[in-house]
């Protein structure tokens, strides 16, 4: 007889960004002639990039003719696009990764998702608190999570690390005793969804810890090209040693508006060992096992974005979200709001206004602005009382929601 796997009933509701999209769809339903600002999910709202759209066009024409048309992507991305990130990205920013340690993939969703699957199954996992949800959701699913207490809206067995304003939303180093120490730490910097960052210093502290323990970090740095202060490292391989503890995940989707084309990559260091043993060829065993490769256009496009054109036009477009988080920034500090995030990241976090829960506060928004941003307990109970608003949208509609909010 065939079983489920019963880990996935431990789950909470739907998927968060699934849970709001049904909420706004029935609002709409009910009241169609709401015009609704959608600044919720982290999507893109900028066209791709011209510099990109002629690469697509072009590798587009290449499928067409026997000559150059390509069948299956080699297994971990091809040549092209993982010998100019490890340039770009890495090298020309003083970090020791080579084209052969990156993993060219779909995006880092999945990821982060899937990274999992090569730990043991009892390993222990620390992450902070708000969270994107997929990191424990996945390690849920893997059956690597207890039951969740609904009381502490939390999953037994999980190291949470609080995130919050007292903290400067970043964690603080779970302890040196045996029991204390988590095999696996999950950290976001710029975060997702508080917009908090991680300073050099401070993440080389996370490093020395991990090397003392034999932790593995799973850096997400999905957000890096948003960051604006100097001091803010944009790869973990910034820090010393980090090449003996640290995998990193990066996407093309914030970067470069690649969230409907799909295109992210893996770092996983030659050297990096999981209780003495290599991790690199697990995961390169996991990409050819389970895995065909990014489509060769998109491959093709993800390389445009590094040329001189591409680069300066994706920049343009961060420039743009980032002005538009100035505004909701500054629209909301000046209205009376507690507000964090949105300088090196396109993530604003606010308190909810007193005596109005996260969820009510998403109800009223929607209801009475016609504005959806996302409740923060649905990143983690610290996030309870705070709403995340995305700087992703489009400008007018961004001034427009900002002033029916404050108009509130
Ligand atoms: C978010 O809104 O948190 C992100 O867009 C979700 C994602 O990148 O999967």
């Amino acid at each position: 007889m065939a079983k489920i796997n019963k880990n996935y009933l431990k789950l909470q509701g739907s998927y968060l960004f699934s849970r709001i999209g049904q909420k706004v769809r029935e609002y709409q339903a009910a009241v169609p002639d709401a015009k609704i600002i959608r600044l919720g999910i982290g999507d893109v709202t900028q066209p791709i990039a011209p510099g990109v759209i002629r690469a697509l066009h072009e590798a587009v024409d290449e499928m067409g003719k026997s000559e150059t048309f390509r069948g299956y992507a080699p297994d971990l991305g091809y040549e092209f696009l993982r010998s100019v990130i490890a340039g770009k990205d890495y090298r020309e920013q003083g970090c020791d990764i080579s084209a052969d340690e990156i993993f060219v993939s779909d995006g880092a969703k999945c990821d982060c998702a899937n990274i999992q699957e090569i730990f043991a199954a009892d390993s222990k996992i620390a992450v902070c608190d708000p969270v994107y949800p997929v990191y424990i959701d996945s390690n849920v699913m893997a059956g690597r999570t207890g039951a969740f207490d609904s009381a502490a809206g939390r999953y037994d067995g999980v190291v949470y690390m609080p995130c919050t304003a007292s903290t400067g939303f970043v964690p603080d180093l779970p302890g040196d005793a045996p029991s204390e120490v988590p095999d696996l730490i999950y950290l976001c910097f710029p975060n997702n969804p508080t917009g908090a960052v991680m300073d050099r210093k401070r993440l080389q502290e996370w490093v020395d810890y991990a090397n003392r323990h034999g932790s593995v970090i799973l850096y997400d740095a999905a957000y890096e090209a948003y960051i604006s202060e100097p001091d803010v490292p944009r790869s973990i391989y910034e820090c010393e040693g980090a090449r003996n503890c640290a995998i990193e995940f990066r996407s093309f989707s914030k970067t470069a508006g690649f969230t409907g084309l799909r295109l992210g990559f893996t770092v996983i260091p030659k050297d990096l060992e999981a209780g003495g043993d290599k991790l690199w060829p697990l995961w390169a065993r996991r990409h050819g096992t389970k895995y065909n490769g990014a489509p060769y256009i998109i491959q093709r496009a993800g390389e445009a974005v590094y040329s001189d054109e591409g680069r300066r036009e994706v920049r343009q477009q961060v420039s743009y979200y980032m002005e538009n988080a100035r505004i909701i920034r500054e629209g909301l500090k000046e209205a009376g709001y507690e507000v964090y995030g949105g300088v090196n990241a396109p993530y604003i976090w606010l308190k909810t206004p007193e005596g109005m829960s996260d969820w009510e506060f998403f109800d009223y928004l929607l209801t009475k602005a016609n504005v959806v941003g996302t409740p923060g307990s649905g990143f983690g109970p610290a996030g309870e009382d705070h709403f995340r608003l995305t700087a992703f949208g489009d400008r007018e509609e961004t001034k427009e929601a900002l002033g029916r909010i404050i108009s509130l």
